[in-house]
């Protein structure tokens, strides 16, 4: 895949923007996988440098698209796969402190760092199973709490909340709203979390922070683990009227 000069300076751009940023704001996983990645700082890196990168790591593999922005149920069937997908679409310098689509700025920077650290690939490898067999109304409710959890999550650690999601990691303009206290802070319960709205043209409003990734996991357990079951009984009984049938015909 080949890029423009232009894209490669945008990039150059936002990664000298957004790096002293996240030194001081980000989560203390993101800094390790961050350290560990050496993303490249002049170029867009290429797949199959991430791949190096990544798949020894933790398993995961990274692919590449030309959709802006991939449907809910084909991202989560990658997800089963373990293969994260970036769009090669990158924001404009118009769009250079807020993009209300995730662009590969946000898929590589803010995403991938992430995808080093296996106790991080372990939680989102939880919403995937869930995901494909939930009911609509269910499927809207994981994808609130991907949202505001991996997307726009906040994390305590040594008693500061520190900045988990990577839609604020990669954000120049949101980071610097929640981290200047301008955004109301709940803890996060999958309660709290499913009466909110996605804020997806604007600034979240409102967001939610966990005591650490395996409280957050807990948590998210104790909701798509009701799903998985009853997905699991919908499977038994539709096994049990097809060898019903089989045993009549
Ligand atoms: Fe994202």
């Amino acid at each position: 895949m080949k890029f423009t000069n232009d894209q490669h300076k945008i990039w150059e751009s936002l990664l000298e923007h957004q790096l002293p940023n996240v030194q001081k704001f980000a989560c203390r996983e993101f800094l390790s996988g961050l350290e560990s990645i050496e993303l490249p700082q002049t170029q867009i890196p290429s797949l199959e440098f991430l791949n190096s990168k990544i798949t020894p790591k933790t398993g995961w593999s990274i692919r590449r698209t030309k959709t802006r922005y991939i449907d809910s149920i084909p991202w989560y069937q990658h997800f089963v796969r373990k293969e994260f997908v970036v769009t090669d679409f990158l924001r404009s310098w118009e769009e250079f402190e807020f993009t209300h689509e995730p662009d590969m700025f946000h898929d590589i920077f803010g995403h991938l760092p992430f995808h080093m650290i296996s106790e991080y690939t372990e939680l989102i490898e939880l919403f995937a199973p869930a995901f494909l067999c939930a009911t609509k109304q269910q499927q809207e409710d994981i994808k609130r709490l991907a949202w505001f959890s991996y997307e726009f999550g906040l994390i305590r650690q040594e008693g500061e909340i520190k900045v988990f999601g990577t839609g604020l990691l990669s954000s120049i303009g949101e980071i610097a709203q929640v981290t200047s206290g301008k955004t109301s802070i709940l803890p996060f319960t999958t309660e709290n979390v499913l009466k909110r709205n996605k804020a997806i043209y604007t600034f979240n409003k409102e967001l939610f922070v966990f005591e650490s990734i395996e409280a957050l996991k807990r948590e998210l357990r104790k909701y798509f683990d009701s799903i998985l079951k009853a997905g699991q009984s919908k499977i038994q009984s539709s096994e049990k009227i097809v060898d019903r049938q089989m045993k009549l015909s």
